[in-house]
């Protein structure tokens, strides 16, 4: 069955001088929810934005905000991404020791709770927290840049994960290297949220940003 693909831009890619201008235009190109990487320096080798940086720009749209925590430690900063209008929060299984503790924190904020795999991580870590969990966010990068090479091994991860996941309301997002050339092999193989950074918002202005998501969503629907 055909499954309803969500194309989530990552501003990661965007130019950082104009922010609000970025999302704004790139909600009017067709976005559906917002990408936001959060990097420390220290569970990955860059530096990003905070909450501060999350608080200013939800005025900009209604879309959802799907924060990517690459962060260790992460629980002390849960509450304070909640309060800037993250919807979701993803946290990083390599990057919080209690897991569980972490995606319970995350809901007990009224918040989403998502979990990411950094690619050598196995699926099996999901297993017993699959009952706390509103996303799974598989990197087929390794995370901490954008424009990288989509690691092709991740497809078979996404698809058992699309088993694991069975009937229960969880999204299965895909992050890094996704085109119109990789989509469709992550939307075949059980995503429903494709992140896109350089694909999106390469060619700059809304029409370029248009014509981009177009073009990934189209090839996922033909998966
Ligand atoms: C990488 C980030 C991604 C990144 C994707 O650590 O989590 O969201 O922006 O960029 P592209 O789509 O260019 O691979
Ligand atoms: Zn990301």
């Amino acid at each position: 069955m055909p499954r309803d693909i969500k194309i989530a831009p990552s501003i990661l890619a965007s130019d950082f001088s104009k922010l609000g201008q970025e999302v704004r235009d790139v909600v009017e190109a067709g976005a559906d929810w917002i990408h936001l990487d959060v990097m420390d320096g220290h569970f990955v080798p860059n530096i990003t934005f905070g909450p501060d940086v999350i608080a200013k720009l939800r005025p900009h749209t209604n879309k959802v905000f799907d924060t990517h925590l690459m962060i260790e430690p992460c629980d002390p900063y849960l509450e304070a991404f909640a309060k800037a209008g993250s919807d979701i929060i993803t946290v990083h299984a390599e990057a919080t020791t209690h897991l569980d503790r972490s995606l319970q924190a995350i809901r007990n904020l009224g918040k989403k709770a998502g979990v990411s795999l950094n690619p050598a991580t196995p699926e099996n870590v999901l297993e017993y927290v699959l009952d706390r969990l509103d996303l799974i966010l598989v990197m087929t990068v390794n995370p901490g840049f954008g424009g990288q090479k989509f690691i092709e091994s991740q497809v078979e991860k996404t698809r058992r994960i699309r088993e694991m996941i069975g009937d229960r309301p969880i999204d299965l997002e895909i992050d890094g290297g996704v085109t119109p050339a990789t989509a469709p092999l992550v939307a075949a193989a059980g995503a429903n949220v494709l992140v896109a950074g350089s694909a999106v918002f390469k060619g700059g202005f809304v029409d370029g940003y248009r014509e981009n998501i177009s073009a990934i969503r189209e090839a996922a629907a033909e998966a």
